[in-house]
């Protein structure tokens, strides 16, 4: 790649990374890397669409209310109406780049219904939204000149100068893994971009794919980040439960259409737990399953849409369909066993509404990003609606502000002359293994002051090897993303640590009360011996 400084580099080829690059004019010289091909991500995966203010019947204050409500009192107030005034231009936006949605006989948007929102606002391209967004992101910046992709080429690190117009640090680059020569290159830009995602995969089940690791939010975090919330783990309340499926979201737009929650006995229960029933808050029903799991010692409860036309189930969940009957089973006829799994990281990088960071000329998009519009409990479908939103902000500011950025200084190059090639891979996967193992039994949907310090001892121990790992061999995709698994589930214990209440995702049966006063945990690095908690 040799050493050549862009205008901008963006970590992630997402819906927030990518969308960036194509917000941004055509002048600018982008380089966009990703460390798989460039369709693989969480955005591939979403199922269930984007939620967008679209219907002459619905209202951006309805909108803005069904989120704070699902948000458990801790959502930013302007930080919501910011995102659903936008949600229109977003989904024109998307339509003019080619991504093709459901339609009803008049030719008016189909719009579905999710958990927490009261009105049908879910515009979607059947239950595969993240594929249509993700095909035509990334076709138009295959096609843009300016664009420059990189797949296979890992984010290890950003590079900091000094800038001498404000005295303050400047993000002026990253150090990057090129996957196919194994050596770590240097990548510099003006301004550089965090899209990577969420952390979901520092838990054992996950509707994630593998990417979802919180590098992004852990090379924050060295580089002098403030980090957000990270306590707010969200687990969706419908994966596909079976012995050889790795694990699968069913899309709660099912739900949305009539689906119902069941014991295995056949019985419905979410009566018991929210007058919305099946269509009560993500956190809400999570816990409801959780507790009747463990109440019944049952491996998994069932969801069951079997009651619906088949026609209108094959028209609207030919994913859900297809990938279930795979494990023999017909969802037009028998109901599908389901657990919940990790699968959004509500915290992250503090950012404002442009999507600035705490250093300079540097931003962060998207899941990795804590810009407070999801508070305790994200809203379905309001994710990928935040990453369109906030990769047009941002790239806004960057025009603004680029002509009066000079090109960074040469960094040094990366110093591989003290390591060697490791001979014991085994130690990554055992280590990877039992980081995730133990956040999914010490720090999942119901936590402990005892389990969190059980956890907090745990990822010590796992930091301090892998520091000295990191210290003697050679960088690998694997050694990179534990040691980002490691940091961000260090952040989560400390975030859940800190906070003295249960509230949306963060229950803890310690303080199962919630705190009549909402404060965001905020979690400033100062060096690596210890963090300080801020509450807002
Ligand atoms: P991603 O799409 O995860 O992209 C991250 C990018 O960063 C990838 O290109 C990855 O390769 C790259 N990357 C990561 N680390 C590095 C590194 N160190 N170096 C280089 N590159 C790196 N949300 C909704 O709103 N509606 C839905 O219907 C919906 N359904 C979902 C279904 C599933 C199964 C899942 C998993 C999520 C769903 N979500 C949904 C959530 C939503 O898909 C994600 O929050 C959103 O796609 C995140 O987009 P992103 O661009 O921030 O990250
Ligand atoms: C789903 O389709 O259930 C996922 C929606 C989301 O995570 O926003």
């Amino acid at each position: 790649m040799g050493h050549p400084i862009y205008d901008v580099l963006i970590v992630g080829s997402g819906a927030a990374g990518l969308s960036t690059a194509l917000y941004l004019p055509d002048h600018l010289n982008i380089a966009v890397i990703a460390k798989d091909n460039l369709k693989e991500g969480a955005t591939r995966y979403a199922q269930g669409g984007i939620a967008a203010v679209l219907d002459e019947a619905d209202s951006i204050d309805r909108h803005v209310a069904d989120t704070l409500d699902a948000g458990a009192g801790l959502c930013h107030p302007e930080t919501v109406r910011f995102t659903s005034e936008r949600s229109r231009a977003a989904i024109d936006r998307l339509v003019k780049l080619g991504v093709e949605f459901d339609r009803t006989e008049d030719d008016q948007f189909h719009l579905t219904q999710e958990g927490g929102h009261s009105h049908r606002r879910i515009i979607h391209s059947a239950d595969r939204t993240g594929k249509a967004v993700s095909n035509s992101l990334v076709d138009q910046a295959c096609s843009a000149k300016n664009i420059h992709l990189f797949d296979h080429f890992t984010a290890v690190d950003l590079i900091k100068e000094p800038n001498r117009d404000s005295g303050k640090l400047r993000c002026s680059g990253a150090y990057v893994l090129n996957q196919e020569t194994s050596n770590v290159e240097l990548l510099q830009a003006k301004f550089v971009v965090i899209a990577t995602g969420g952390a979901s995969k520092v838990y054992l089940y996950t509707s994630n794919p593998d990417s979802s690791s919180g590098d992004g939010i852990a090379m924050a975090w060295r580089a002098g980040c403030r980090v957000g919330n990270l306590e707010f783990n969200q687990f969706h309340p419908t994966c596909l439960y079976h012995p050889q499926a790795k694990t699968f979201l069913v899309t709660e737009a099912l739900r949305g259409e009539g689906a119902h929650l069941k014991l295995p006995n056949g019985e419905r229960f979410m009566q018991r737990f929210d007058e919305r029933l099946e269509l009560a808050p993500r956190d809400i029903v999570a816990r409801a399953i959780d507790h009747e799991m463990k109440r019944l010692g049952a491996d998994c409860l069932y969801l069951d849409i079997s009651h619906k036309p088949a026609e209108m189930i094959e028209q609207h969940f030919p994913t859900v369909k297809a990938e279930c009957l795979k494990y023999g089973i017909d969802i037009t006829k028998q109901p599908i066993p389901i657990v919940p799994a990790a699968h959004y990281t509500c915290g992250g990088i503090v950012t404002d509404h442009q999507g600035k960071t705490d250093l300079e000329n540097l931003y962060a998009v998207g899941e990795c990003a804590f810009t407070g519009l999801h508070g305790a409990n994200r809203m379905a479908s309001n994710s990928l609606l935040e990453c369109l939103v906030f990769a047009q902000s941002a790239a806004e500011d960057i025009v603004q502000r680029i002509d009066k950025v000079k090109p960074p200084k040469l960094a040094v190059s990366w110093d591989a002359s003290q390591v060697t090639d490791s001979d014991e891979a085994v130690v990554i996967s055992h280590n990877w293994d039992e980081l995730r193992r133990f956040m999914w039994d010490y720090v999942g949907i119901v936590r402990t002051k005892k389990r969190l310090s059980r956890a907090e001892r745990r990822v010590k121990l796992l930091q301090r090897e892998i520091t000295e790992y990191y210290s003697h061999f050679k960088v690998t995709n694997d050694l990179l993303e534990l040691r980002n698994l490691a940091t961000v589930a260090q952040l989560i214990i400390w975030s859940a640590q800190s906070r003295k209440e249960s509230r949306g995702l963060h229950f803890t049966s310690d303080y199962p009360e919630r705190s009549d006063i909402a404060r965001d945990t905020i979690l400033v690095p100062r060096n690596f011996a210890g963090q300080q908690v801020i509450v807002n």
